[in-house]
């Protein structure tokens, strides 16, 4: 049996990507497949805690004992995070929250032409940032999901986000990031401890991951 060493605590996770509509059939989107943050709300809800998931579109079942609530839109994920602000102690964001959607949706399908076609994208809102801006009592653990300088570009995000922990992914390397059932992580803390962890499958990455954030309640981080 699983310790029930998360009892008592709020967690908010957050997982899959987002999808940004041009028109009624084409999107914007990314390669999350939703593993990753599934696997930390299902341990989180095994080690006792009270765990709502906001999820983009995945094929994924919902974890037992967890209250999903699916969004599609950057947009719609944060107006369902920020709704859930309140009430809870501990956010996680393995989302794959798409930076930009497309300034205006066609209603209609868009038709071909012999022209080139060139969409214009505006900035989503950049949710983690948002609520490291009103931390408060909560902890708050990021991702980051690099191709090049892991350490450094995590640990600006670290800092521009005000987390107490980011979950740094190189999605290049073969076994880790997007869509494949194993992922290799660095683990950044605000002192500036970086802790390597092996290929691991993201079940088990998500065990890791929420026995830091255990450490870091037990050491008073975010309280
Ligand atoms: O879903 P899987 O197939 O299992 O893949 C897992 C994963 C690769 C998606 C996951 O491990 C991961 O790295 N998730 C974060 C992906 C990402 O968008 O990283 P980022 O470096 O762009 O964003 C940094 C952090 O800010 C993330 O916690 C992200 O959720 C958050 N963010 C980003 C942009 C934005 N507009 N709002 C946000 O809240």
């Amino acid at each position: 049996l699983t310790p029930k060493r998360l009892a008592g605590e709020r967690i908010l996770v957050t997982a899959g990507p987002t999808l940004e509509e041009i028109d009624p059939v084409r999107f914007i989107s990314n390669h999350s497949s939703g593993k990753m943050g599934y696997a930390i709300a299902r341990q989180a809800q095994l080690k006792g805690a009270e765990v709502t998931l906001v999820t983009g579109p995945t094929a994924l079942a919902a974890p037992h004992g967890v209250k999903v609530i699916r969004v599609q839109s950057a947009a719609e994920m944060r107006d369902a995070v920020m709704g859930l602000l309140e009430r809870t102690d501990i956010v996680i964001k393995a989302a794959a929250v798409a930076d930009y959607r497309p300034k205006s949706r066609s209603g209609e399908k868009m038709k071909k032409s012999a022209a080139a076609l060139s969409i214009e994208l505006e900035k989503n809102p950049d949710i983690l940032a948002e609520i490291g801006g009103m931390k408060g009592e909560r902890l708050l653990v990021g991702f980051a999901a690099e191709t090049q300088e892991l350490v450094k570009n995590a640990t600006a995000k670290l800092n521009a986000k005000n987390l107490d922990l980011v979950v740094a992914n190189d999605v290049s390397q073969e076994g880790a990031g997007f869509n494949v059932d194993t992922n290799i992580a660095k683990l950044l803390y605000r002192d500036g401890r970086v802790e390597a962890l092996p290929m691991m499958g993201k079940e088990e990455l998500a065990g890791e991951i929420l026995e830091r954030v255990e450490l870091l309640r037990g050491e008073g981080a975010g309280k």
